[in-house]
């Protein structure tokens, strides 16, 4: 039977699959349109999307928000998920079992998205997406074509947060993100 995101999401608020399991509070399973032509991939849940069961809800959550206003969009015109729905201890990083876990789960709604533009939140996210040795001080802002998706990374919020002079290079990379956007999503131009 045809996946649908009810049936996705209500497999997936009951997965045991890893031992993220055993410390969550709440799966983060996503967040934004479930039609949106713009996917936007994360590490994993913090402590506010762990206490809320919604991704980037903090502090690293609003900065998202801002940069998303900056190039005209909002949750209502992407959908955002993690790369592990279940948050680490400490906010480590996933781990590759964990990851290996929980991919299946990004995949399938991927595949119910069909997106246009996947944008990779972090490193974590685009080594995972993208390719394993992806680079993010070297690399972020460049496109890479997978089966017909065009997709690219900026430095995770959380980093932008920590280091002010990631700023203006993703502030460049916000810019290219608008181009290709008004290029192949004609909905938003
Ligand atoms: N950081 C992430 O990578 N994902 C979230 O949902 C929140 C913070």
């Amino acid at each position: 039977m045809a996946d649908t995101w009810e049936h996705l999401k209500q497999d997936c608020m009951q997965c045991r699959g890893c031992a993220l399991a055993d410390t969550r509070t709440h799966v983060v399973f996503g967040d934004g349109a479930t039609d949106a032509e713009i996917l936007l991939v994360g590490e994993g849940p913090g402590q506010r999307e762990d206490e809320q069961g919604i991704p980037f809800v903090g502090k690293a959550g609003l900065f998202l928000d801002d940069m998303l206003e900056m190039i005209g969009l909002d949750r209502s015109k992407v959908y955002i998920a993690n790369i592990v729905k279940c948050r680490p201890p400490q906010n480590r990083d996933p781990l590759n079992v964990e990851q290996d876990a929980c991919i299946g789960w990004l995949r399938r709604q991927t595949a119910l998205l069909r997106p246009k533009i996947i944008i990779c939140l972090g490193r974590i996210a685009a080594k995972v997406i993208i390719k394993e040795d992806f680079k993010i001080t070297a690399e972020h802002g460049r496109w890479f074509e997978r089966g017909g998706v065009q997709m690219t990374a900026i430095y995770h919020p959380s980093a932008l947060l920590r280091d002010v002079s990631k700023r203006p290079e993703t502030f460049e990379d916000l810019k290219s993100i608008q181009t290709k956007i008004r290029e192949i999503c004609p909905v938003h131009s």
